[in-house]
């Protein structure tokens, strides 16, 4: 019988488990996206010795991150995962658009085998970092018989792209997977499933079709009390192709928000509403409503319907 390889490959994009701050007793202040992944690796006794590969694709803070490297980074991933001798890929990233990036790569690469995303709210130089650990149980992970698609692994939860959500800014705790519930948990190095790994069909756009300039350009406007009419008019203006609309509770969107939605869907414009809310999404769709993608959080919509656009009118 063919034995699973051990390698994994670990691809570093930034964030706060690269930081490092010169003051390391405090948790704010620091520089996020310091450190290459050979540092990070180096950092965890336990993965000294381990059929490891390092690349640091970027150093960013994840609320600088762009559209180039989101294609970077999946080309990258989709590169290795294709190597037969590579068991699955982490990806070390930014806690703050952790979400995004998820569903973005959930959503566009293939992923038969494991791509675990991980990150940390406290930075490398803090003296109770939790970036060592979940780092060494991404990687656990990674090679685990049987697991696959794109997930998350944080403080010990395994969360799927698509449930994933930071409801803290601060605390380590800091991520859910709402009403879904984590995946598994990884305990001591074993993991305890709870569901399927994940293996929603990709979405029907080519991320890699063209340049990452001719993706359609999408918007996220939030709805709130005194919302402008205004502001989705300049966005409009300003070339949008679609625009999201966060709005309240159960995806209710201001009246004057309304107005302009229909102003712009008559320009060709196309519009759907999220919740704002931080857990639940919308909830279905009644007579006249805006169209929705359920669940989504506004990130995660602006980045299917930004899909969405690109599948109908592909770049030539
Ligand atoms: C970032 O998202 O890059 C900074 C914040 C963090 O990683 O917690």
């Amino acid at each position: 019988m063919q034995s699973r390889p051990a390698l994994v490959v670990i691809v570093g994009t930034g964030g706060t488990i690269a930081g490092t701050s010169a003051q390391p007793e405090r948790h704010v202040g620091y520089q996020a996206g310091v450190l290459g992944v050979d540092q990070l690796v180096a950092a965890v006794p336990a993965l000294q010795g381990q059929a490891l590969e390092a690349q640091t694709l970027a150093r960013l803070d994840s609320c600088d991150m762009d559209h180039a490297t989101w294609q970077a980074l999946r080309e990258a991933v989709a590169r290795q995962l294709a190597r037969p001798e590579v068991a699955g890929v982490v990806v070390t990233h930014g806690t703050d658009t952790l979400e995004e990036t998820a569903y973005f790569l959930h959503r566009t690469l293939a992923a038969p085998k494991p791509v675990v995303l991980t990150a940390a709210m406290r930075p490398a130089s803090a003296p109770s970092a939790d970036g060592p650990q979940n780092l060494l149980d991404a990687v656990a992970l990674a090679r685990y018989p049987g697991a696959r698609g794109v997930v998350a692994m944080l403080g010990g939860q395994v969360l799927g792209a698509v449930d994933l959500r930071k409801l803290h800014g601060y605390r380590v705790e800091a991520f859910s997977a709402g009403d879904a519930g984590p995946l598994a948990l990884m305990e001591d190095g074993v993991l305890r499933s709870f569901r399927p790994w994940p293996a929603a069909p990709l979405h029907a756009a080519d991320p890699s079709a063209g340049p990452v300039s001719a993706w359609p350009v999408v918007e996220i406007v939030t709805s709130h009390a005194g919302a402008r009419a205004a502001t989705l008019d300049a966005l409009v203006a300003a070339g949008a192709a679609g625009l999201v609309i966060a709005g309240t509770g159960n995806g209710s969107v201001h009246h004057t928000l309304l107005a302009a939605a229909a102003r712009a869907q008559g320009a060709g414009v196309r519009v759907v509403r999220a919740s704002r809310c931080l857990q639940g999404g919308v909830v279905g769709t009644p007579a006249g409503a805006l169209p929705s993608y359920g669940p989504l959080t506004p990130a995660q919509a602006r980045v299917e319907l930004m899909l969405d656009l690109l599948a109908a009118a592909p770049p030539a």
